[in-house]
């Protein structure tokens, strides 16, 4: 039977990506490889900058402008108005987080495995309002979070943000998120989902997430560029009035001499000055996903993963750390005898692309795992097979040397 990875061209796929012709590029979650279109549509938009201006450029480009909101709308499911640009998912999280009226005693009820700058700014908020940091247990069989202790927690203390990344940066566990997502909808609490290393990576839909809130980057599994990413905001959270705590003239209009208006979309989220040619970048990259297809990708590019994970696991030396029943592309591995920064950079020299993990990046996963560092390997459907099994050649080849 033909699957739908099989309908995928990579041999099509990897002329498109000019990086495949020099790198065994296994750090996707990191930073993905830009396909040509992508690539095209930033030169071509600085080299308009540069010939007519940057304002005059931005109004040219206006149409294409606007498709941003339209591919990642597509992309998840929702309308472009719900749709705000961002430098980065931190920005995009740290601007959500900005707009929750936090008082001392509320409760943010997350995860272990929360990315590190969602923790810390959770801690900072406790440290400037009061806030109480609740972290639900995860599930004795290792699949993630435990969503009934998850669902009492939200029945016990009425968090005012329940929080969730869906795949962590340090290792390929797929959180529950719209298991977790049914009981906050069902109590009608306030939910933001982390979807940096998932988006590109697998189908998104936020109506069936139930999420009011989720923020992604755009350079990883989606293979835009740096500087970017994105906010999800509900129509819910909009109508309820939710707005940054710095709102500039974009996000807002100054009414009255001491009024100003929130805009009723997302782009209230946003400020006025843009990186143009890095946000057409995202909606090539965008639509070039949904061109190549979600469906396969998502069948794909983990199944590339297990294939490593499976090679990896056999290497004497090696231990692989990732949990769950089906792994994300993100594969994280132990090496005995080695330390982190010799061991990645003879990689490098392999021209084999990874990067590190430390413990402090996941104080509670690596502190279960009693692991102080790893090496994460991330391929991505261009990947090949041969590249596969080629990088994990170079793990057996180290361990024993
Ligand atoms: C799960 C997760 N969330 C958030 C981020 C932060 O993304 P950015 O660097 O775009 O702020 C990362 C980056 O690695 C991530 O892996």
């Amino acid at each position: 039977m033909r699957t739908k990875e099989s309908l995928l061209d990579i041999a099509a796929l990897r002329a498109d990506t000019p990086g495949c012709e020099k790198v065994v590029h296994f750090n996707n979650a990191g930073c993905g490889l830009l396909a040509r279109p992508v690539l095209r549509a930033m030169v071509d938009h600085l080299d308009l900058e540069a010939a007519i201006g940057g304002y005059e450029a931005s109004a040219a480009m206006a149409e294409q402008v606007r498709d941003f909101y339209a591919a990642i709308a597509d992309l998840i499911s929702c309308r472009p108005e719900n749709i705000a640009f961002a430098g980065s998912a931190t920005h995009a999280y740290t601007k959500a987080l900005s707009a929750i009226t936090f008082d001392a005693d509320d409760v943010i009820l997350t995860t272990r495995n929360d990315f590190i700058s969602n923790q810390i700014a959770f801690m900072a908020l406790r440290k400037r309002f009061g806030v109480r940091v609740v972290h639900a247990p995860d599930h004795p069989d290792g699949s993630g979070v435990d969503v009934d202790a998850m669902a009492a927690l939200m029945r016990e203390l009425r968090p005012r943000l329940v929080a969730v990344t869906h795949v962590p940066t340090n290792s390929g566990l797929v959180q529950p998120i719209a298991e977790v997502g049914r009981h906050c909808r069902e109590l009608d609490l306030l939910y933001l989902v982390d979807a940096c290393q998932s988006v590109g990576q697998y189908p998104i839909d936020v109506e069936e997430i139930g999420c009011d809130l989720l923020t992604a980057t755009c350079r990883k599994f989606l293979r835009g560029p740096r500087g970017s990413g994105f906010l999800y905001v509900s129509d819910r959270v909009l109508r309820e009035g939710y707005e940054p705590l710095f709102i500039d003239m974009y996000g807002a209009r100054w009414v009255e001499a001491d009024r100003y208006q929130p805009v009723d979309t997302a782009a209230r989220f946003e400020e006025w000055e843009f990186p143009y040619s890095t946000l057409l970048g995202c909606a090539a990259a965008a639509r070039y996903a949904l061109a190549v297809g979600l469906e396969p990708i998502s069948l794909r590019t983990p199944a590339l993963a297990a294939r490593l994970r499976d090679r990896l696991a056999a290497i004497p030396g090696v231990r692989t750390l990732d949990r769950g029943p089906s792994p994300a592309a993100l594969v994280t591995f132990e090496v005995e005898r080695w330390r982190p920064q010799p061991f990645k950079q003879a990689m490098d020299e392999r021209g084999i692309n990874s990067a590190l993990s430390f413990r402090e990046f996941a104080q509670y996963d690596f502190a279960d795992k009693d692991v102080e560092w790893a090496l994460r390997l991330s391929p991505h459907y261009y990947n090949t097979e041969e590249e596969v099994d080629r990088v994990a050649a170079a793990v057996a080849e180290l361990t024993r040397s």
